[in-house]
């Protein structure tokens, strides 16, 4: 079977697509980006993405990564995006408008599968849990490299907020709060997670875990925390993998009999 693999990373402001190399964990081509469609509704993003699969001349399976909960292709939350695919089978959507397989799973289940595979997590047992903080906060929860989908962290209440209102990358991004309150707030929900879920390892990911050392010293914690690895590709990798059926479990499998 070719290494040779498609992801596409669905954002609120850009919809990613590269073809990826599984024997490297990493891209193979270039990222090619389009603006995400204003509104995002499932079939104008479907015609972006069906361009971006024609731009690559892509055929055969794809992986695409969205965000919201998303079980066996029916998505069922959007609190980022358009409500319009709340009910949508977005596998078939995506099958009918590319004419390829398709697998639609959630951005951060994506990015984490990537992560154990290639990135911070490898090789991690126990309880993991990777969370990516941008607009929203999207979480990934693996125990002994088996995903527990749609694990939806950044949803929980937290002081009387839903998390990702309260501790999104977001807040510092685009709506001027300073590192140190913010970093202090994720430090408070991390701590937060920990008494609830006794990670083994956290993976602090999203585009401001680039400034990682510049905040991490407010937090106060007893887990591990490893900063995601694959940035911005670890989506477009995850849902790559995804489209065949790769996780991290059977990729450590393999390596044990290899
Ligand atoms: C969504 C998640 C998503 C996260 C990051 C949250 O608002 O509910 O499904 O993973 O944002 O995009």
């Amino acid at each position: 079977m070719s290494d040779l693999l498609f992801g596409i990373d669905v954002g609120g402001s850009g919809i990613k697509g590269a073809i990826v190399d599984a024997s490297i964990g990493n891209l193979s081509s270039d990222r090619y980006r389009i603006k995400t469609p204003q509104p995002a509704t499932p079939e104008a993003v479907a015609d972006t993405i069906s361009k971006i699969v024609k731009h690559f001349e892509w055929e055969g399976p794809i992986g695409a990564a969205l965000p919201g909960v998303v079980r066996r292709g029916i998505v069922s939350t959007a609190a980022n995006i358009d409500k319009g695919w709340i009910g949508t089978d977005a596998d078939h959507l995506l099958e009918e408008a590319t004419g390829s397989p398709v697998r639609v799973l959630n951005d951060a289940d994506a990015a984490g599968i990537a992560e154990m595979i290639y990135g911070a997590g490898a090789g991690a047992e126990g309880v993991v849990i990777l969370l990516t903080f941008g607009t929203g906060i999207g979480s990934a929860m693996f125990h002994d490299g088996i995903l527990i989908p749609n694990s939806e962290l950044g949803h929980l209440e937290f002081k009387g907020m839903v998390a990702e209102h309260f501790a999104a990358a977001r807040l510092v991004e685009r709506e001027d709060m300073e590192l140190e309150p913010w970093a202090i707030r994720v430090g408070e929900y991390l701590h937060h997670l920990e008494r609830i879920l006794t990670p083994d390892l956290f993976i602090f990911g999203g585009g401001i875990s680039k400034r990682y050392d510049d905040f991490s010293h407010h937090f106060e914690l007893r887990t591990p925390v490893r900063v995601a690895q694959l940035r911005n590709n670890a989506g477009i990798v995850g849902a790559a993998l995804a489209s065949r059926g790769i996780t991290p479990a059977e990729r450590s499998i393999d390596e044990e009999r290899s």
